[in-house]
């Protein structure tokens, strides 16, 4: 299938994309016997870039399981500072140090449970940009938003926040994730990504992949995916399993196959 938005750009992926976020979730022994149970498994092998996400502590250890697989690493956050009196921040640097390629930036639970406004999303775009990883920049409103019919200007504003510096160059990945749908057992509808999906590809003429979040499941992914604009999936609670997320990841193989 030709998804639009794959031709150009530096980091650019052409295969879609299905990310696991695992959270603050997963010990070493789970995050690692998880890891190994994803890079063995041949459908991550090839016409889906899979990467995986835990927490600082397992990065190193994660990263050691994925070694010469076509698995990849990502991080969950990020500080804007490469160094210095930051305590209990993590900088882009250190996350290269430990095999990272890619990092999440502006999760919606970072925005709203740890307070990180526009600016911090920016400094974060911006040092992500610096350190060599490729950001995924999470955006999406909230139930009032869209109730409000707020949702596509939300995004929209976020989005641009987030380009402020003209870091547009480094943001081949944007993940669409309604506050709404996410944690929940309700997903988005597809008409809905997919509509959302569009609207950001306008935004930023094209040359971009652009995940879907929210309550992502086995029985959901073959109707998120099918629509030409959603370039693949950021997954957290059907994640934390084999079993789920595997089935994810085939299914989107299936459906761009
Ligand atoms: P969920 O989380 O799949 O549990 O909804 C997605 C995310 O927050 O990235």
């Amino acid at each position: 299938m030709t998804r639009p938005g794959t031709e150009v750009g530096p980091y650019l992926e052409a295969r879609p994309m299905v990310v696991a976020n695992w959270k603050m979730n997963l010990d070493s022994h789970g995050a690692t016997a998880l890891a190994r149970m994803v890079a063995e498994d041949s459908a991550c092998a090839g016409s889906v870039q899979v990467l995986l996400a835990p927490s600082f502590p397992y990065l190193e250890k994660v990263a050691a399981c994925l070694r010469s697989s076509p698995v990849g690493l990502a991080a969950q956050d990020l500080h804007w500072k490469d160094s210095g009196p930051f305590t209990g921040a993590v900088s882009g640097a250190m996350l290269v140090d430990v095999g990272a390629t890619h990092v999440l930036v502006g999760h919606s639970e970072r925005r709203r449970l740890f307070g990180e406004d526009d600016q911090d999303v920016r400094q974060k775009m911006r040092a992500a940009h610096a350190a060599g990883l490729v950001p995924l920049l999470c955006v999406g409103e909230d139930k009032e938003e869209r109730d409000a019919g707020r949702a596509v200007e939300v995004v929209s504003a976020q989005i641009c926040s987030a380009l402020e510096d003209g870091f547009q160059q480094s943001v081949p990945v944007v993940a669409y994730e309604p506050v709404w749908a996410i944690g929940t057992t309700r997903a988005a509808e597809p008409k809905q990504v997919a509509d959302m999906h569009g609207e950001i590809r306008r935004l930023l003429k094209g040359g971009i992949q652009i995940l879907y979040g929210g309550s992502v499941t086995p029985e959901n992914t073959s109707a998120l995916m099918s629509d030409p604009e959603v370039d693949g999936l950021l997954v957290g609670t059907a994640s934390l399993h084999a079993k789920p997320f595997l089935a994810i990841v085939r299914a989107v193989v299936g459906v761009s196959s």
